[in-house]
């Protein structure tokens, strides 16, 4: 009943104690008790006025803490969306965020370069849909789809280009106008779901003679302590899989067309994400991880 009480507000907006109750055949003694257990666990709800309300998780100790008492979490890794780019996808963003709901996925995590920027190169302005700070950051609003699954996400070397031209990070400011979105910091940040530890990595500089020595070089400069059970890594819109240790590598590709300046420097581009799965055991530890690539290509993605 924990489980299905979770599930069941984590996809309804503020629902009354009532409601709960004639929706899930409960009583309300037994709404109170189940709200108390989950509170008592982590999970951050509140009874205000009747409804039971979701609260923005906050960071403690530089880590982002999420409760979990669920057996099998299900993840969406997607990186780079670009939006505001002449090239972005927004019509595969649509269709994953469907499909994630439909599959029950827990948690969406996004490793940057959220919007395109404006970069210093002057071609760049021509690539874009919107070429202000206030442009990209209301498209990417009004755009990223809306959803009942929680999106964590950092912002990566496109969006920080707009620190350097204004002194603000968009990926914090779009995410403060959105309630499904959640914003992590900036390029590299730590996340704990009950004891699984993934840490979402953007970084800079061009892509290397072999898609592996960037994350295995990143890899060897995590300190044991700090070493993630999943390294969602994002910038080289390049998938790629590896296992080192403990850790499960997703280099996280992108969700935008191959640019004129990509093409022009003759690097690879592939549209795709990672539908990852993780068994939790009784005392909370994952145990087994298991992925999906799911890959698109140039025509239009329509789901419903
Ligand atoms: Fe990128």
């Amino acid at each position: 009943m924990e489980e299905k009480i979770l599930e069941y507000l984590m996809k309804k907006k503020n629902p009354f104690i009532e409601t709960i109750m004639k929706d899930l055949d409960l009583k309300e003694y037994e709404v109170y008790g189940l709200i108390a257990y989950l509170k008592q666990k982590g999970y951050l709800f509140d009874i205000i006025d009747g409804k039971v309300v979701k609260i923005k998780p906050i960071k403690e100790n530089d880590i982002y803490k999420i409760p979990n008492i669920k057996e099998h979490l299900k993840l969406l890794l997607i990186s780079d969306t670009h939006l505001a780019s002449k090239f972005d996808r927004v019509d595969i963003l649509r269709y994953l965020y469907q499909e994630a709901e439909d599959r029950n996925v827990d948690y969406i995590l996004n490793s940057g370069d959220i919007v395109d920027g404006l970069s210093g190169r002057p071609q760049q302005i021509f690539e874009l849909k919107e070429t202000s700070y206030t442009g990209q950051r209301d498209y990417a609003i009004d755009k990223y789809p809306k959803s009942d699954i929680p999106t964590y996400m950092i912002s990566g070397n496109h969006d920080l280009w707009w620190v350097r031209q204004c002194g603000a990070d968009i990926v914090k400011d779009i995410c403060s106008k959105r309630d499904d979105l959640h914003y992590l910091g900036s390029d590299c940040e730590d996340l704990m779901i009950g004891k699984l530890r993934i840490r979402l990595y953007h970084g800079a500089k061009g892509q290397s003679y072999a898609k592996s020595y960037r994350l295995q070089k990143y890899l060897d400069s995590i300190p044991s302590e700090e070493l993630p059970h999943i390294l969602q890594t994002g910038h080289i819109h390049q998938s790629f899989y590896m296992k080192q240790g403990k850790t499960h590598c997703f280099q996280t590709s992108c969700l935008q067309d191959l640019t004129p300046f990509e093409r022009s420097q003759g690097y690879n581009n592939d549209k795709s994400c990672w539908w990852v799965e993780v068994d939790i055991d009784d005392k909370g530890n994952p145990v087994n991880i298991r992925q999906e690539l799911e890959t698109f290509g140039n025509k239009l993605v329509r789901k419903r």
